[in-house]
């Protein structure tokens, strides 16, 4: 076990530094997933989740990884052998198409370099070619490069050519603005220990009226049981008067958690935890180009929630380690075409603050420095709070 004292700051892109209120929340006896006290809780969960997704749909927890919960929504949506479009820029793009593969889906993918994003237009241009395609899928915020895709703009092209249209919110939920209704968006992935700052283990999703009306209607069953929203649907229906709209044993502790970390973000304001993310990333951009270094995405497209940086091999693992060893500070390494070329800093939820972003910039400077850099501490801390004066 890790000593809490030894325990590093967790200056990645999730699992996050969870606030004391939802901690506090999670020690509790186990609570049974039935009966009315559970049924309002989960009730309650869900409807403050709905505020955050902006959606008049269902949202469902669902007990497990994100990337199952995407597997959930291609799988019901899109058969096999029928195509979808994916937009990719980064690892966690390229997940969505391994996903749709697996299933047996015909991906047809649309790609940008990584740091940059797939032009609208292009998706318009791969739609006239492909009349056929049955969904669009892309990721909001990838993780990998710190990049914000343009979903509001792809959803338009989405609903013009009947696509259903599946986004992966897994480390935008909460830090970034998302109108799952007005972006027409059909099934949507958040995610508890990311930017909402809960424990991890659960996804939140957003799922349209639209979405259960195709399953009604569908001749098709996708190959497993537990994703199949028909199967779902059946236990929201029969169970949800119990507490318990779910086909297995429910995970009350990270439900409790997730319901605290909801009513933490909406009193804080959505507008101005958005607003919050938004300055933040601004600030820890500047400072990093004060350092002399590059940070991966262009500016028009920068992340809120997660930074990365370009670096060589050798520098990106001694930064990482030395964060560690000498500050207690983790960040991660890069993934996918970013592997040894870049590292990585989350700044969301809690983390999202002057509190840990100050200290996560001189320490970094002090690592770079001791790899023979010569920077003055005080030009990025300057950068830092010219864009942050004012949370
Ligand atoms: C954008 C994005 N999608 C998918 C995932 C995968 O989520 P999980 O590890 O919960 O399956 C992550 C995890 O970091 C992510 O950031």
């Amino acid at each position: 076990m890790i000593k809490s004292s030894r325990r590093p700051i967790l200056m990645i892109p999730g699992p996050t530094e969870v606030p004391a209120e939802v901690l506090a929340s999670v020690s509790m006896p186990v609570y049974p997933h039935y009966g009315r006290e559970w049924a309002e809780i989960y009730e309650e969960t869900t409807m403050l989740a709905t505020q955050v997704f902006n959606t008049s749909g269902e949202v469902i927890i669902f007990p497990g990884p994100g990337s199952a919960a995407l597997e959930m929504g291609i799988s019901n949506l899109v058969a096999p052998g029928e195509k979808i479009i994916v937009i990719s820029n980064g690892f966690f793009g390229e997940r969505l198409v391994e996903i749709a593969r697996h299933l047996g889906c015909k991906v047809v993918l649309l790609k940008a370099d990584y740091g940059k994003v797939v032009d609208v237009r292009q998706l318009e241009e791969v739609l006239e070619m492909h009349k056929d395609a049955k969904g669009l899928a892309v990721v909001h915020n990838e993780t990998s490069t710190g990049v914000i895709n343009p979903i509001e703009e792809y959803g338009r092209v989405a609903k013009e050519n009947n696509l259903f249209y599946i986004v992966d919110a897994i480390s935008s939920f909460g830090a970034v603005e998302l109108q799952v209704d007005d972006w027409g968006i059909d099934y949507c992935v958040g995610y508890a220990g990311k930017a909402l700052a809960s424990v991890p283990g659960i996804a939140p999703v957003a799922i349209g009226l639209e979405v259960f009306k195709f399953i009604e209607n569908r001749v098709w069953d996708p190959s497993s049981w537990f994703l199949d929203l028909k199967v779902w649907r059946t236990y929201i229906e029969e169970w949800r008067p119990i507490g318990h709209p779910y086909p297995s044993t429910v995970p009350t502790h990270s439900i409790v958690g997730l319901r605290e970390a909801l009513k933490i973000a909406l009193n804080e304001g959505l507008e101005k935890r958005y607003e919050r993310h938004e300055k933040i990333a601004l600030g820890f951009r500047k400072a990093v180009r004060a350092m002399g270094l590059e940070v991966v995405a262009l500016e028009e497209y920068a992340s809120p929630t997660v930074t990365a940086i370009r670096s060589s091999e050798e520098f990106c693992g001694k930064i990482i380690r030395e964060m560690l060893e000498r500050f207690n500070i983790m960040v991660s390494s890069g993934i996918g075409e970013l592997k040894g070329k870049a590292f990585r800093v989350g700044h969301m939820g809690l983390t999202a603050s002057h509190h840990y972003i100050v200290y996560t910039i001189s320490s970094l400077v002090q690592v770079l420095n001791s790899l023979g850099l010569e920077i003055d501490e005080s030009k990025p801390l300057k950068e830092f709070y010219s864009s942050t004066k004012n949370i």
